[in-house]
């Protein structure tokens, strides 16, 4: 199996490696992994028929980039998983930095930019089974093609370095996610958080906030709470926002 050499990595922190030619969705295979043995699972596809993105979009996941759910006994009370969110942001983050040799951005909540064009997106799951709550973390990375005609642009790392490739980029995340996750073990919040809000776009600038798929507000984004939730100061109120979409880079 091609991915053999990061299997023991895996092992190493308690997950096992789980590798698919084709499914539905690395999302439904995880918790069926999960449902049949309350283990931690590191499930890769190369290539999804039925991908899912966040508020119930569809994710292209044809073969060639990069489609992973990955799952975690949650230690921390429910509440703080959104630094599983943040961490996983970071994580992809830097490593497209490092295989790209480019700064790449963070949109509020997790998605990954380069250039201004979307290469990855995040969603989290919390599910129980047997008593344990487990985090479920799915992402896929924009390597060899990205989708063109939806409504906001996207890019591919081959795009930027006709060099990378599935395996370094995997690689790295597990050594940045698991720098990351040591820190959520012992409670160190506070140097996650900043190293989100210095790759976060839009901060301290004026945006406009789809609440609800339906309002839109106009506001300054002022900063994030460790819960994740966004301050915006909407007409001189500060506002806390758990769930919204920035629009500005909306054609
Ligand atoms: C988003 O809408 O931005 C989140 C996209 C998440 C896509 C990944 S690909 C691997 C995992 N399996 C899925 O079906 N979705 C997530």
């Amino acid at each position: 199996m091609q991915y053999e050499y990061i299997k023991e990595a895996l092992e190493n922190y308690g997950l096992k490696l789980k590798y698919y030619r084709s499914i539905e969705s690395t999302m439904s295979t995880i918790k069926e992994l999960i449902k049949d043995k309350n283990d931690s699972y590191f499930v890769i596809a190369e290539k999804q028929v039925n991908g899912k993105g966040r508020r119930g979009n569809i994710w292209h996941s044809p073969k060639g980039n990069i489609y992973i759910s990955f799952n975690l006994h949650l230690q921390k009370d429910i509440e703080d998983y959104f630094i599983y969110n943040i961490a996983t942001a970071i994580s992809i983050s830097k490593t497209l930095d490092e295989a790209c040799n480019i700064q790449s951005k963070i949109k509020w909540p997790n998605d990954i930019k380069i250039n201004g064009k979307k290469i990855s997106g995040i969603m989290t799951e919390i599910v129980k089974f047997k008593d344990i709550n487990n985090i479920i973390i799915g992402f896929g990375i924009n390597v060899k093609s990205s989708p063109k005609n939806i409504e906001y642009p996207t890019t591919f790392t081959k795009e930027i370095n006709p060099e990378t490739d599935n395996k370094t980029i995997i690689d790295l995340f597990i050594k940045f996610f698991f720098m990351n996750y040591y820190k959520i073990q012992n409670s160190d919040y506070e140097s996650i958080l900043n190293e989100y809000k210095n790759k976060l776009l839009y901060l301290n600038e004026n945006i406009n906030l789809e609440i609800d798929d339906s309002v839109v507000l106009n506001g300054n984004f002022q900063d994030i709470n460790l819960d994740g939730s966004m301050r915006i100061k909407i007409n001189d109120v500060i506002q806390d926002i758990y769930s919204a979409r920035i629009l500005n880079d909306r054609n």
